[in-house]
Formats: C-alpha cells, sequence, structure tokens
C-alpha cells in the first residue's frame, strides 16, 4: 500500500437532504426487533454498545445464525495479531448451513434460484433447496472420486449460473478451498491464479451467452492451464452446446460426473477456521493477492447483514445482480441469503439484453422486493431514460441496495426514484473482498442521505484516523480502520505473510498494533454521516471493479512495441473512472491510431475486457523520481489540468510537459 497519506481533506459539500424509511418498515425491520427487544430506545445507543462489546455481540450473532456441530470455546483469539481466529474450538460447515440445515427443517421445497437465462427464447427455472442438495452431493462425489481432498484448491471460471454456486457448495461440503475467477477475465489472468493457488482441479463451461449468441470459453480455460501443473482435471459445464477442444484423461462434464454418483455424501466437519475459499483481489502492486476466508466467520457475517441490512425474511424476493466471481457474489448471491433460506432471483446475462427494459421486467415478473447493484449500473440505465423503467410494474420493490463505488446524490435520487418507488429506502454498503460482509452502512430505519453510507454496522468499531493514528474530528479525512476484528474479516493472504503485513497492518502497528488499515479515506459531516471518497494506494476502480495501476502497465509493458507505461484513472459519468495510459514506445517505433488499438486489444486479451484502456496516449517521457518511480500522482494532475503540486522529488520535471490534457 502506498504510505496511506491522506492529506487533510475536509468534507467538500454538506448534504442537507434527509430520507426517512417508511415508518412501518423502520418500525418491524428485523434490525430494530432486535434493539426492541434489547431495551436501546436509538439506533446510535444500539450502534454505540454492538461496538463496545463487538465480542458478546458477535458471539450472539454466531449462535443466532449459524449451526454449529460443536459450539466454540473461545468467540476470538487475538494472541497473534495480525491473525486473529475466532469462534475457537468451534466445528462447523459451509454447506451445512447454506442448504442442508434447511433439508433437515423440512423446507427443502423452496425455491433458492429463479434462474433466467439471457437468451429470451430459453425457458427460465426454479431451482430448489432439494434439488441442490442432491447435485452438490452428488458433485461433492464426483470430486471425491477425482481425488479431491479437504484443503485442495480448485479454481471456478464458470459463468454466472446455478451450477457455478453448486461447484462452490460441493468444495464447501468437502473441505475443498474453491478459488472463483471471474469469467471475464482472460486466459492469461485466469491462469496466473490457477498457478499461484496450485489448484487441483478447474471447472469451467463450453461457453456462456452474451448479448444472445454464445461465446465460447473452454479454449481461454484451456490456454489458461496449460502451464498450470497441478491441474489434473478440468470440469467442464455444457451450457451452450458450442463445440469444444478435449484433453482425454483430463477433462470431464459436469453432467457425466454428477450422474454417475450417489447423491449421499457425509459434510466434512470443519474446524471454524479451515479455509472456505480464496479470492484474488488487485493490490498496489501488479500481483493479484489471494484473499483467504474462513468457515466459520464466513458462516456469519453474510448471513447477519442479510438478516439486518437487507431486512432479508422468508417471503422475500431478493435480487442481487453481482456475478457470482466477485465478492459481492460470494456473499450476497451464494452464501448469505443461502444461508437465510432465501429465495434469490439469479439472471445469466448482460441488463441490455434485449434491451434496456430487461432488469425491469424481471422484478415486474418475479415481484422482486429487494434488489442490490453497484452505482454503475444505476448511472447505465439512468442515461438510457425514464421510458424504459415507467413501462414496467415495479410497485414490489421495498428495500434496495449499491455497492462498489459512492453512488453520487444524482444516481441516489433516481435509484430511489426509479427502482425504489420513491419510499425505498438505499442500503449504500461499504465493504471490501477483505471485509467479507458490510462494514458501514444504513440499516432500514436509518434516515438516510444521499451520497453517504451512514455509520458503521453494530459490531464494528470502524473509524477513521491521521496518520498518527489519532481519531479525526468530525468534518475532517483521513484513513478508514477497524481497530477490532470481526469474523468474516480476510484470515490471510495466500502463501504471502509479508505483503499481508505490509498491506493492512503495518500502518498503525506501532501505534495501535492489529488495527486493520481499509485502504480507503472518508470523511464525516457534522452529522456522523460517512462519506467514502476513494482508495489511497494505486488502484482504479473502473464500473466498481478493483484494478490496480501497476496491472495494467505491466500488461502494456509485455507488447512488444512499448517500453515503459503509466497508467492513470480519469473521472467517468458512468464507470466511476476510466483507464488512461501514457506511453513510451521503443526506439524506431512510430505512433499510430492502428498502434494505440493495437494496444487496447493487447490489454483486453491479456487482462480482459475491464481493463481495456479508454485513451492511450504516446508520450516521450513519464516524470520519474530519482529512484525511478513513476509518478502517477503528478500524471493525473497534469492531464486533467489540475495543479501538480510539489515536483521537487522528479529526476526529471520537463517530462512533466510531455503529458497531455485529456
Ligand atoms: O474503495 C472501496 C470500494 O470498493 C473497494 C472494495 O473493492 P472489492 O474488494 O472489489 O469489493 C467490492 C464490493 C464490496 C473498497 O475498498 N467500495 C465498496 N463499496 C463502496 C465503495 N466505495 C464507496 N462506497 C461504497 N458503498
Amino acid at each position: 500500500m502506498a504510505d496511506g497519506k491522506t492529506g487533510t481533506t475536509k468534507v467538500l459539500m454538506e448534504e442537507t437532504r434527509i430520507f426517512e424509511p417508511p415508518k412501518a418498515l423502520a418500525e418491524n425491520c428485523n434490525a430494530w426487533q432486535w434493539a426492541k427487544k434489547k431495551g436501546f430506545k436509538t439506533e446510535k445507543e444500539m450502534r454505540a454498545w454492538c461496538g463496545e462489546h463487538y465480542l458478546e455481540f458477535w458471539d450472539e450473532m454466531a449462535k443466532t445464525y449459524a449451526d454449529w456441530y460443536e459450539p466454540y470455546t473461545q468467540v476470538m483469539d487475538d494472541s497473534e495479531k495480525p491473525y486473529f481466529k475466532w469462534f475457537i474450538g468451534g466445528k462447523i460447515n459451509m454447506f451445512y448451513n447454506a442448504v442442508e440445515r434447511h433439508i433437515k427443517a423440512g423446507k427443502g421445497k423452496r425455491v433458492a434460484y429463479h434462474f433466467i437465462p439471457e437468451a429470451t427464447d430459453q425457458p427460465e427455472r426454479a431451482y430448489t433447496y432439494q434439488e441442490i442438495y442432491e447435485t452438490v452431493n452428488k458433485l461433492a462425489n464426483g470430486l471425491k472420486s477425482l481425488g479431491v481432498k479437504k484443503g485442495d484448491r480448485i479454481s471456478i471460471y464458470m459463468p454466472m449460473l446455478p451450477e457455478t454456486v453448486m461447484a462452490m457448495l460441493a468444495c464447501a461440503k468437502i473441505g475443498a478451498i474453491h478459488s472463483l475467477v471471474f469469467s471475464g477475465f482472460s486466459s492469461k489472468g485466469f491462469g496466473d491464479r490457477v498457478q499461484d493457488c496450485e489448484a487441483k482441479v478447474v471447472f469451467t463451461a463450453d461457453g456462456f451467452y452474451r448479448r444472445g449468441k454464445p461465446m465460447p470459453l473452454k479454449p481461454q480455460a484451456d490456454e489458461g492451464v496449460k502451464d498450470a501443473a497441478s491441474v489434473k482435471n478440468v470440469i467442464v459445464l455444457k451450457r451452450t452446446g458450442l463445440e469444444v477442444p478435449w484433453t482425454e484423461g483430463r477433462d470431464v462434464w459436469f453432467h457425466e460426473l454428477v450422474d454417475k454418483q450417489s447423491a449421499d455424501c457425509a459434510t466434512e466437519v470443519m474446524d471454524a477456521e479451515e479455509r472456505l475459499f480464496i479470492l484474488y483481489t488487485s493490490g498496489t502492486t501488479g500481483k493479484p493477492k489471494g484473499i483467504e476466508h474462513a468457515h466459520g466467520g464466513y458462516c456469519v457475517g453474510p448471513a447477519y447483514t442479510c438478516k439486518w441490512v437487507f431486512d432479508l425474511n422468508e417471503d422475500d424476493i431478493y435480487w442481487c445482480t453481482a456475478d457470482v466471481g466477485w465478492i459481492t457474489g460470494h456473499s450476497y448471491v451464494a452464501y448469505g441469503p443461502l444461508c437465510l433460506g432465501i429465495t434469490s432471483v439469479m439472471y445469466e446475462g448482460s441488463p441490455d439484453y434485449p434491451d434496456f427494459g430487461r432488469w425491469y421486467k424481471i422484478i415486474q415478473d418475479y415481484k422482486v422486493t429487494v434488489f442490490y447493484t453497484a452505482p454503475t449500473a444505476v448511472r447505465m440505465l439512468m442515461k438510457q431514460g425514464n421510458e424504459w423503467p415507467e413501462k414496467f410494474d415495479r410497485s414490489s420493490v421495498r428495500l434496495l441496495g449499491s455497492v462498489g463505488e459512492p453512488l453520487n446524490p444524482e444516481a441516489y435520487i433516481w435509484y430511489r426514484k426509479y427502482f425504489g418507488n420513491e419510499i425505498s429506502p438505499i442500503m449504500d454498503t461499504w465493504w471490501q473482498t477483505e471485509s467479507g460482509c458490510h462494514v458501514i452502512s444504513p440499516l432500514p430505519m436509518t434516515p438516510c442521505k444521499p451520497g453517504s453510507v451512514a455509520y458503521p454496522l453494530p459490531g464494528f468499531n470502524t473509524t477513521i484516523y491521521d496518520e498518527e493514528g489519532n481519531e479525526v474530528p468530525l468534518g475532517e479525512g483521513g484513513n478508514i480502520v477497524n481497530p477490532t476484528p470481526w469474523p468474516s474479516m480476510l484470515r490471510a493472504f495466500y502463501k504471502d505473510e509479508v505483503r499481508y503485513k505490509k498491506e493492512y497492518w503495518d500502518m498503525y502497528w506501532k501505534v495501535k498494533p492489529g488495527t486493520y488499515l481499509a485502504g480507503d479515506k472518508a470523511t464525516r459531516d457534522k452529522d456522523g454521516y460517512w462519506f467514502v471518497q476513494g482508495r489511497i494506494d494505486d488502484v482504479l476502480s473502473v464500473a466498481g471493479h478493483r484494478i490496480a495501476n501497476a496491472e495494467v502497465e505491466s500488461s502494456l509493458v509485455a507488447h512488444k512495441d512499448v517500453a515503459e507505461a503509466a497508467v492513470i484513472g480519469k473521472p467517468d459519468e458512468i464507470k466511476g473512472e476510466a483507464i488512461i495510459a501514457f506511453v513510451i514506445l521503443k526506439e524506431g517505433v512510430k505512433t499510430s491510431d492502428d498502434l494505440a488499438k493495437a494496444l487496447k486489444t493487447h490489454v483486453r486479451t491479456t487482462m480482459g475486457p475491464l481493463a481495456i484502456p479508454a485513451g492511450v496516449y504516446f508520450v516521450d517521457d513519464l516524470p520519474k523520481t530519482r529512484s525511478g518511480k513513476i509518478m502517477r500522482r503528478v500524471i493525473k494532475a497534469k492531464a486533467l489540468g489540475n495543479p501538480t503540486g510539489d515536483t521537487s522529488a522528479l529526476a526529471n520535471p520537463e517530462a512533466v510537459d510531455y503529458i497531455p490534457l485529456i
């Protein structure tokens, strides 16, 4: 992580609008029911108590929302900071909590997912908890027949399908550790992650649908695993019927593997701290970091927040639009709603297929009550005009969620009006791959301010520190920190202890050991409402996804014509940030529009469509420090027409002049 410097950012804009939630919701929501039972008079009092007594609070949540094979004897152990352990001695399994216990409770007929294919001529289909239970048991037996054992890593490179969740659950069931890679990643991105976690088995699909057309995925998966010696089998789901290249002895059809197996399979009894999954996310350096999460804590955080923040109950129809390959999909498409036995909608494709009415139509058809998406999608739909939502009945929606980046007030008002019927409160949830569940968010009874994520949730002592580790007063900016641990927190980076400590714990180690540095800066206004201001490290946020500047730069310099590259984020109305690249070509190579296009294609093939630069500018030099570090801060300021600030550390200040205004 950078040096964590935040400057002394003040709250620039005072937001005065306050949206009160509907009275009936505020009074009856799950969170307030709990508060009333405990005798709290105000939400503030409740949040404060839960922070102060956080161990007692999490103990109650763990007992309320998770079922344990054997109870734990200690809630949390911090004797080896920054390696916090939760629910010591407890035995548990995520699959048992997400599926098996609902079958035991006679709720197998409940629908877990209403699956909606992208192609409008394919049938929509309901998957019950019972069906998922049986298929996962067979799949788990199938994995065992391939030699998969507890602790083995399994990479999952699959599109948005119920089978993807079933693959996750099958791993959880037998104690294998899954690692999903978003299917929009390139083969290289996928392959790097497979190699890093030394996956024994890979799940993929023959292809997926994009804008109505079947697109191949298996060839990319093959390319990705070609140098991964650890991979013994590739399990292929038939989704599109596209012809696929086949490696005899290694490749196995998903359906053939499942069909052969018995539906009886014992669920592995896991220690609470044993790992459930690894999910890679972008850090400061180009190399993605493998965030590890544990069974015990993960059975608690997503379920608690689904219950409290989204107020989910069994009569809800819930839809989170995130792809299951990201953390939002892990916690809020898969594990959180499943642990509560909720019925979700799962949609395979893009929001604009066959037209921009698709999402509203799904809301209308399934009478969706709770809807969770990202600001980039809201802004994209807002741009298409109000006539799209106006064509459909959206009156079923009672609560909205947002995640991934700040929901700017204009988008907030539009989202509330056109998705929320001007009454549904918006839970703007701040959290991270590392946190595993929501950390800062309104609750359904919280009066909300547009653009604000309200306050830290019960159980969290999240606050804002200056560089010295002092809490900043209201109105001042600083680093978001968690001085106390929480159950669904990350446990480690896969095989990288040094970076784990450096990125999150070193910053305040001398003053307050065990303080988690989130990597975002924020401010609070005079009423204590939180406003997230963005990352402190060199990580871009493109359409709500984290992409390290260094990753795109290393992709560019891997091109034969490129000598050096610097990448910055330019504010973008829809995506939050657009990637802009400044490139120095190798001696003798001529600049051209074709070369700029070729570089974009190169990034697409090496990293995937999310990372494509919106602009490529050829320059003769890039400003650098005396130690040779490219000064992205200065490049960005110059390119955006802002003051470049102190450039005294530059070895080549004249290089600033080469940076064009963009
Ligand atoms: O910068 C914050 C931003 O997304 C980062 C976490 O990214 P990732 O691990 O990919 O997880 C995304 C989904 C949880 C954070 O460090 N972020 C997330 N939620 C918000 C946000 N920024 C502003 N407002 C939010 N609600």
